[in-house]
Formats: C-alpha cells, sequence, structure tokens
C-alpha cells in the first residue's frame, strides 16, 4: 500500500513538470510571430478589400473596369497608384462615382451613380486604395 502511494506521488510530480513546460513555448516570441507575417501582406484579409468589391461586382463598375489593365475607364491599381490613401482622396472620388467625372484619364467621361450611396462610394474607393502597391 505504501509503494503504492509513493508510485502516485511520483506520477503526479512527473504530471506538474511535464505541464509547467508547455507555457515557455509559448512564451518564445519566434514561435507565434511566424504564422502572422503572410497575412499583413494578404490585402485580400482586409474587411475593406472584400466589402467594396462585392459592392463594385453588383454595380456596373466592372463593364468599364478591370483591376490590372486599362478598359474604358482607368486600371483600379493604376487610380490606386495616382491618388494616396487620404481621407481628402477617398471623398473626391467617392463623389466622382456618385457624379461622375471627365478630364483626368483621357476624354472618355465616366457615367454618373446617382443610385449609390455616400457609403457604398467610398467603400469602393477603400478597396481600390488598397490595390496600391
Ligand atoms: C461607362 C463606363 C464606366 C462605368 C460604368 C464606371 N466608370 Fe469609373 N471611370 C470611367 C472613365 C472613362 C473614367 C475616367 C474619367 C476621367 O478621365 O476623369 C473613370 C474614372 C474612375 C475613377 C477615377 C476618377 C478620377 O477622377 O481619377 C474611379 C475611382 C472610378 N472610375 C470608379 C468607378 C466605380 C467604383 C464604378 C462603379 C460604381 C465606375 N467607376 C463605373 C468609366 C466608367
Amino acid at each position: 500500500m505504501k509503494k503504492y502511494l509513493v508510485a502516485l506521488t511520483a506520477i503526479a510530480f512527473l504530471a506538474a513538470c511535464g505541464g509547467s513546460s508547455t507555457p515557455e513555448k509559448k512564451d518564445n516570441p519566434s514561435v507565434s510571430a511566424e504564422p502572422a507575417a503572410p497575412a499583413a501582406n494578404d490585402i485580400s484579409a482586409n474587411p475593406d478589400y472584400e466589402k467594396g468589391l462585392t459592392l463594385i461586382a453588383k454595380s456596373d463598375c466592372l463593364t468599364c473596369h478591370k483591376t490590372d489593365t486599362k478598359n474604358i475607364g482607368p486600371a483600379y491599381k493604376d487610380v490606386a497608384a495616382k491618388y494616396e490613401n487620404t481621407e481628402e482622396n477617398l471623398t473626391l472620388l467617392a463623389g466622382k462615382i456618385i457624379k461622375g467625372g471627365s478630364g483626368v484619364w483621357g476624354q472618355v467621361p465616366m457615367t454618373p451613380h446617382p443610385a449609390l450611396s455616400e457609403a457604398d462610394a467610398k467603400q469602393m474607393v477603400k478597396y481600390i486604395f488598397l490595390l496600391r502597391k
């Protein structure tokens, strides 16, 4: 009976030692830092990407605009390169989407989109700004 108790104590002691080594690993920054790195460069992980793209796909934008190449309108990546991501440009471009625009990229005008809310137009511009390299 005594031997049995000693064995139990020994097992409990070993288990406690085994358990204490786990948090040590978690505290090591090199273990937790690695998986976060690729997500930071992936623009599709940003919630504004999905929301803006969904609105753009639902509207008529893609009949005139492509992401990477010029179509009737400028490529979204060229728009992103031209305008810095500022609150001022966000408002400016959202206004152009709603009211229409011309003369910035050529002679072809962009048709107005009066049915769009300013919030939706801004959400579209946020997506376009994410394409900036
Ligand atoms: C009928 C074709 C057409 C449609 C539809 C269209 N665009 Fe355009 N878009 C253009 C043209 C052409 C220009 C360039 C206008 C200019 O030179 O000022 C342009 C310019 C832009 C610009 C840059 C404006 C500037 O002043 O630099 C943004 C941003 C934009 N469009 C977003 C959108 C979004 C978002 C939609 C969908 C709601 C959309 N466009 C629908 C043709 C279109």
